[in-house]
């Protein structure tokens, strides 16, 4: 276990649409470098960077053609070891995101894959051997793109066709065993372009990965997804040998498995069931993000203020893993709405309380520091609605929020210019904005041990449909009432106060907490 990660706070980047130092409306590279000393002075101490590399971006980036070539219009390899090296240089450090399960179709392997005679690549993917093969056991095939006399298995889009890791209990002769010397090539092919990133250039090189689908390699996989599993040891296996301080960061939404694999820390992700939802977004939006009834969120002031909603889910997970690696929990990502969607400015700082005062390595979305606001542009580079959390990082007043210098139609998405929008500026100026709250946040969070990663949970106060919620760390006791009326609860406990929102109070046995308050004390 990289120890680093003990007190790692993430900050996440989208790389389209956060700084645009060369003017052509798209971020870039340098932009991000230019940015380091604010991500730094935010109190975050690494950073998460969505794929950056080659691409017909289908799928923004996770269409990849070329795993070991920066995206021009990000920069160049070069830059991108040069914000290795100038991160490293004020301590943070920066996780690529692999993207394992699958390339862009135009990919070389693929582009090679689709020929009919037979070569190297043939099996790199999962072709069947006639097109009748299609719409077997739940696998989604493309046919009617190549000259071969197949059909192939796609992941995710249908410009990203799945890379053969082998399927389990093979039941066609074109499917191969996981064990198969050609599904272990593709094992090998990953690994060494994990190195090629890891070991960098010239002592520049990144500090691990996020990993997208990481439980999408072996197909017809078991419930305990065993053979994806023991690709992710084999995988570790070679980290820790070689790459020791390397993290690895799963996106599987399941600790109980991605942990036991090999993982360092899972996504709590917003999937049905996991809890998450339950949270911050617990409603349901129509194709242009309208809300079609209540808004549920554990963190509304009038919500259904139910913190076992998600107990119910986080506490056997974070009970049977705690030994193994940590769960993470985000503010938002490049997938899910915008958390100000559902929460409003007075409910944010409560949920991002306690979303950092938890035990796991949290992760901060871009712009979520100052509530950037979930909009409504049209699909850009296969987002769908989730483009409307992928708009351009509001830096100033501006022009163009200060994101870009380029012509305004010429950026890469709309910027929110709309009254009241938020931006780093104003809230830097401001000692009572949603951007302080933050920074004074992690201040604590990052120089408090028992407020970090460590697995030293318990759960003080938490009923059914009651408030506040109370929780210990270590030595700190931790009361939250998202809720709009007072509320308190029985505490054995006497402690000295170290941060508040809202006015709320441990004495005499008794927390008692104001509406919208939270208070953390040493005891
Ligand atoms: C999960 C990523 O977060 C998402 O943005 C992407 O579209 C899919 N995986 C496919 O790679």
């Amino acid at each position: 276990m990289p120890k680093w990660l003990e007190n790692a706070v993430f900050y996440e980047i989208y790389p389209q649409s956060f700084f645009d130092a060369n003017g052509d409306g798209v971020g870039d590279l340098e932009g991000i470098i230019q940015k380091l000393d604010y991500i730094q002075a935010l109190g975050c101490n690494a950073i998460w960077l969505n794929p950056c590399f080659d691409s017909p971006f289908k799928d923004a980036g996770y269409d990849v053609r070329d795993y070991k070539k920066v995206a021009p219009r990000y920069g160049s390899n070069e830059d991108l070891f040069r914000l290795f090296d100038e991160a490293h240089k004020k301590g943070l450090k920066v996780l690529l995101d692999l993207v394992p399960g699958h390339t862009s179709e135009e990919h070389e392997w693929f582009q090679k894959s689709k020929m009919a005679a037979p070569n190297e690549y043939s099996n790199r993917y999962i072709w069947s051997d006639s097109w009748i093969s299609w719409g077997l056991d739940g696998f989604r095939f493309i046919a009617g793109e190549a000259e071969r006399n197949g059909v192939y298995i796609v992941n995710f889009f249908k410009c990203q066709p799945a890379l053969n890791y082998g399927v389990l209990n093979p039941w066609q002769p074109w499917q191969l065993p996981p064990d198969h010397p050609e599904c272990t090539a593709t094992r090998e092919a990953l690994k060494d372009i994990m190195c090629f990133w890891l070991r960098g250039d010239k002592g520049r090189g990144c500090d691990g990965f996020r990993v997208d689908m990481a439980d999408s390699l072996v197909k017809n996989d078991d419930p305990g997804k065993s053979a994806t599993a023991q690709i992710w040891r084999n995988i570790r296996e070679m980290l820790d040998a070689e790459f020791p301080e390397a993290a690895m960061i799963s996106e599987w939404s399941s600790p109980g498995l991605s942990l036991p694999a090999g993982f360092h820390a899972d996504f709590l992700l917003d999937h049905e069931g996991s809890g998450y939802k339950s949270l911050v977004r617990d409603y349901k939006l129509d194709g242009e993000n309208r809300f079609t009834g209540p808004n549920n969120s554990f963190f509304k002031k009038d919500g259904a203020g139910d913190i076992t909603r998600f107990l119910a889910q986080y506490m056997p997970w974070y009970e049977n893993t705690k030994n193994a690696g940590y769960i993470s929990l985000i503010t938002g990502n490049h997938d899910t709405p915008r958390i100000s969607l559902g929460l409003d400015p007075s409910e944010l700082p409560l949920a991002y309380a306690f979303l950092f005062t938890m035990p796991g390595v949290p992760f901060l979305y871009y712009g979520d520091e100052i509530g950037m606001r979930h909009l409504n542009p049209p699909t850009k580079e296969g987002g769908y609605t989730r483009t409307g959390a992928r708009t351009p990082m509001q830096w100033s007043k501006g022009k163009n929020m200060g994101f870009s210098a380029a012509a305004t139609d010429r950026l890469y998405l709309p910027v929110d210019t709309g009254p009241g929008a938020p931006s780093v500026e104003a809230q830097e100026a401001d000692p009572r904005s949603l951007l302080a709250t933050v920074k004074a946040l992690l201040r604590l969070r990052r120089s408090e041990p028992d407020l970090q990663a460590r697995p030293n949970l318990e759960i003080l106060y938490a009923e059914q449909g009651r408030l506040p919620f109370v929780y210990r760390r270590g030595a700190f006791i931790i009361a939250l009432n998202p809720g709009g009326a007072p509320a308190e609860a029985a505490v054995q406990a006497q402690g000295r106060p170290v941060y508040a929102i809202g006015g709320c109070s441990l004495d005499d046995g008794r927390c008692r907490m104001e509406g919208q308050s939270f208070g953390i004390w040493k005891v």
